[in-house]
């Protein structure tokens, strides 16, 4: 670097902090994260709890985990003991079945899946009420949960817990 570029380099004065530098500030985070943030989430680095809804673990998830790729995403795993929580939300998502047999009540309609299967939230007006059930409790039904976030914040999706799960103790 010539010694007039120097001068000028230390002259510059500090870019003032506005919302626009923000922005820059997070799109850079944004192609760090995609350039080296993990390619293998590992369900060992991974913690289960049990949320109103289940038994679940989340492995992408931009409210929790912020250092990943793919911040558009929510994964999770659902261990159904017996029965999950009833809840609200559009649908729009897929469920992939990795353990056991079960079934889901739909909007009152029930459906039986086993592992392999493939469920599908469809949408509809207002949103899907739903609830997970094992048919074997004591053998595990376990379900990975894929769920692309922009199309839930484009339908506008709410999130309305209708029944906790028996597994769940308040407080
Ligand atoms: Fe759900």
């Amino acid at each position: 670097m010539a010694e007039g570029e120097r001068v000028r380099e230390r002259e510059r004065p500090p870019i003032s902090e506005n919302p626009y530098e923000s922005v820059i500030r997070q799109r850079k985070a944004l192609a760090e994260r995609n350039m080296n943030g993990p390619v293998v989430v590992r369900g060992e680095d991974r913690e289960w709890f049990q949320a109103r809804q289940g038994k679940l673990r989340f492995y992408l998830d931009p409210v929790t985990y912020k250092d990943t790729p793919l911040q558009q995403w929510r994964v999770f795993i659902h261990d159904i003991k017996t029965r999950s929580g009833k809840h609200v939300h559009q649908g729009g998502l897929v469920i992939y079945v990795l353990e056991g047999k079960g079934y889901s009540i739909v909007d009152g309609e029930r459906k039986d899946w086993e592992k392999g299967d493939l469920i599908l939230l469809p949408m509809r007006p207002g949103g899907v009420e739903h609830q997970h059930f094992n048919l074997n409790p004591g053998t595990p039904a376990i379900w990975a949960a894929f769920i692309n976030i922009p199309i839930q914040e484009f339908l506008a999706s709410d999130l309305q817990q209708a029944e906790n799960s028996p597994d769940f103790k308040e407080g």
